[in-house]
């Protein structure tokens, strides 16, 4: 069997209980454990010379490689590129993007400095895999140092309309380095079609073939929609963890009898929390009879600190919450528990299963991990209700939701008046149909079927499930 390398910008594996990683440290730390891998990439530290020393270390079961950035590479390319210019304008924020060429030099400089120290730990048979925004024209990097290993890629954010991206002043640069690739995915059709788009606007002497395959100045490379699942079978083992039942019992005795809307999300402007909160306020304000018997736990930790749009949205929640708190609370409640800091994701499956509402409302989401989680966490005799944004990538799966527009505050207070009304019997068919979806496209399904492409000889060969 091949090895599988990894790499991305956070190396964070799952058993480090850290509380807060992203959905990509989530799913990368389930799929290495079953291959023979490493994984490689940032450590999130920093060194005053860039010397491309490698960190080696096991963590439970799978082995890291992780080198340190200089502060410069951090700002330029991790705070600058990636999440000041890419991050936004993948989102559709191109309202909070900001270009500027020293963060294009940053993320180029980073890429290269990736590429040349990964490759002496590339062996002849190796397959790699690259992850996300940071890491787009790594592979353009690694050939050009001469590795013909197969080489995949995954974007785990959205792929922007055309019209988004040709703000980027180095677009092309950015698509054409995407042809150093074997194979590209992304979670969700709408993403490939705003990719292919881009290719058969931008690209001239691209062609676009069945099956996704586009051939560009002689080299084919096969575009892939394949959505990333939890690893639902531990999740729900987790979930009967002593860990998740005491915090499922202290949420019961905390709740008193009232019902629990909750919400998990890192503080990010993707994430549609101040619109949230807006619609949670229009659902108070015309449903006088539920003030004191319904409330809002939302798990926000702050995420991207260095970066000015994230500290306004901090700012802006803050503000936000204690308004409405204000507005509404009485001596014995408050309508939202708004906590700034992360929990172990065991907590958290005990957690969600306290709660009635899952409440999923990103503006714009690659995917979205917590709205499967939320599913994969409910008692079935008695399952809560999942509110999602139809902007999610997740809403292409689970259509059994409700699907609500976040950007209305109305739908998304009617959805809530809806859940909270819902007979059970209607909650168990609902559910029912989400946790198939869940458990039948988990983690491991992902990556089998993502590595089975990148493994076959050439991109030619069937993308069946
Ligand atoms: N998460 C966590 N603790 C927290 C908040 C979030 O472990 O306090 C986890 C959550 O369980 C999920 C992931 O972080 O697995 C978030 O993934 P998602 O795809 O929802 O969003 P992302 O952060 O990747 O944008
Ligand atoms: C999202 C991104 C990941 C990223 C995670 C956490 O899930 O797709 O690539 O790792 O957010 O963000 P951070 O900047 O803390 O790595």
């Amino acid at each position: 069997m091949s090895r599988l390398i990894v790499i991305s910008n956070r190396v964070q594996p799952a058993a480090d209980g850290a509380g807060n990683q992203g959905g990509l440290a989530v799913a990368l730390s389930a799929a290495l454990r079953e291959s023979n891998g490493i994984w490689f990439g940032w450590s999130g530290g920093e060194t005053d010379h860039f010397t491309g020393h490698i960190n080696f270390q096991r963590h439970d079961g799978v082995a890291t490689a992780t080198v340190d950035l200089e502060p410069q590479d951090v700002e330029e390319y991790y705070n600058g590129f990636a999440n000041r210019t890419l991050w936004p304008l993948f989102h559709y924020r191109i309202d909070v993007a900001e270009f500027e060429r020293g963060f294009a030099e940053g993320y180029e400089r980073v890429n290269a400095r990736f590429a040349e120290t990964v490759q002496p730990l590339i062996e002849p048979d190796d397959i790699l895999w690259v992850h996300d925004y940071h890491l787009i024209p790594l592979g353009a990097e690694l050939r050009a140092r001469g590795v013909t290993n197969r080489i995949g890629f995954f974007l785990h954010i959205p792929w922007p309309p055309m019209q988004l991206l040709l703000a980027l002043p180095n677009h092309r640069e950015l698509v054409e380095a995407m042809f150093a690739y074997d194979v590209i995915g992304f979670h969700t059709r709408d993403w490939l079609d705003s990719f292919l788009d881009y290719v058969s606007a931008e690209l001239p002497g691209a062609v676009i073939g069945a099956d996704d395959i586009i051939t560009l100045n002689g080299r084919s490379i096969r575009a892939v929609a394949c959505p990333i699942g939890i690893d639902t079978q531990a999740f729900r083992d987790s979930a009967n963890q002593p860990n998740a039942l005491n915090a499922f019992q202290r949420m019961r005795i905390s709740a008193n009898g009232r019902e629990m809307i909750i919400g998990v999300d890192r503080l990010d402007y993707s994430k549609g929390l101040q619109e949230r909160f807006l619609g949670y306020e229009r659902f108070l304000a015309s449903h006088p009879e539920a003030l004191g018997r319904v409330f809002l736990l939302q798990i926000a930790p702050p995420s991207r600190e260095d970066v000015q749009s994230y500290r306004e949205i901090r700012a802006a929640l803050d503000g936000l919450s204690g308004r409405i708190n204000g507005e509404y609370a009485d001596v014995e409640w408050v309508p939202i528990r708004y906590v700034n800091k992360g929990y172990p994701r065991d907590e958290l499956a005990g957690i969600y299963r306290a709660a009635r509402i899952g409440l999923v409302t990103p503006l714009r989401d690659g995917m979205n991990l917590v709205a499967k989680e939320y599913v994969a966490a409910q008692d079935p005799e008695d399952p809560g209700v999942l509110i999602l944004s139809r902007f999610a990538g997740a809403a292409e799966q689970m259509g059994e939701a409700l699907l609500v527009n976040p950007h209305s505050a109305e739908d998304v207070a009617d959805a809530i008046a809806r859940a909270l009304a819902m007979p059970r019997a209607e909650r168990i068919r609902r559910w029912r149909a989400l946790m198939d979806g869940v458990e039948q496209e988990d983690v491991l399904w992902w990556q089998r079927r993502f590595t089975a492409l990148l493994a076959a000889p050439d991109p030619e060969a069937p993308a069946d499930r």
